[in-house]
């Protein structure tokens, strides 16, 4: 992640944050649309899944610069990902969601830089949370 990507990515968060709510909404909305089947594994009441999320983005937003601290921390959160379900398809799926809701709710979209840094700093993150679940004992998959 270069300096600039780190930039476009705080600067189009920045826009969207007043947002956050209505980011969170769009985003579960397309991922239900895009895999109806991974709606059963959130639990009905998405209202502390979307807090957690504009949590969880606003974390990782502000430690971009520290993207190796932030690399470590996902490894544990991708092993607790594979006890939730989530298979590598899912991932790619939760890319696409986050993409076409912060392009449809920031204020004047993405420019192309923003969304390519993004992409590149969503999928740093969920390499390493996909890579973390794989090296778990089969034994361990299980929640
Ligand atoms: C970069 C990608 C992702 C990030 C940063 C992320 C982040 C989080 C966080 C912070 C939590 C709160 C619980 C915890 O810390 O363990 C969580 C819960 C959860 N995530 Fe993710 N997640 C990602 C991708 C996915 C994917 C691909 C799926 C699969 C559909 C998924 C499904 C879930 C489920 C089912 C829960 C638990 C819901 C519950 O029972 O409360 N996540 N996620």
């Amino acid at each position: 992640m270069t300096p600039d990507e780190a930039r476009h990515v705080t600067v189009s968060f920045g826009r969207v944050f007043p947002f956050r709510k209505k980011l969170t909404t769009v985003f579960y909305q397309t991922l239900f649309e895009l895999a109806p089947e991974a709606r059963p594994l959130f639990p009905d009441d998405l209202t502390g899944q979307k807090d957690k999320l504009a949590n969880t983005l606003n974390l990782v937003v502000t430690n971009l610069t520290k993207l190796d601290t932030i690399l470590r921390a996902v490894s544990t959160l991708g092993q607790r990902h594979a006890g939730y379900g989530a298979t590598p398809g899912h991932y790619e799926v939760v890319g696409v969601a986050l993409i076409t809701a912060l392009k449809k709710v920031t204020p004047a979209g993405l420019t192309p830089a923003e969304e390519s840094a993004w992409v590149t700093a969503y999928n740093l993150i969920s390499d390493a949370m996909i890579k973390a679940a794989a090296q778990m004992p089969p034994e361990s998959k299980t929640a």
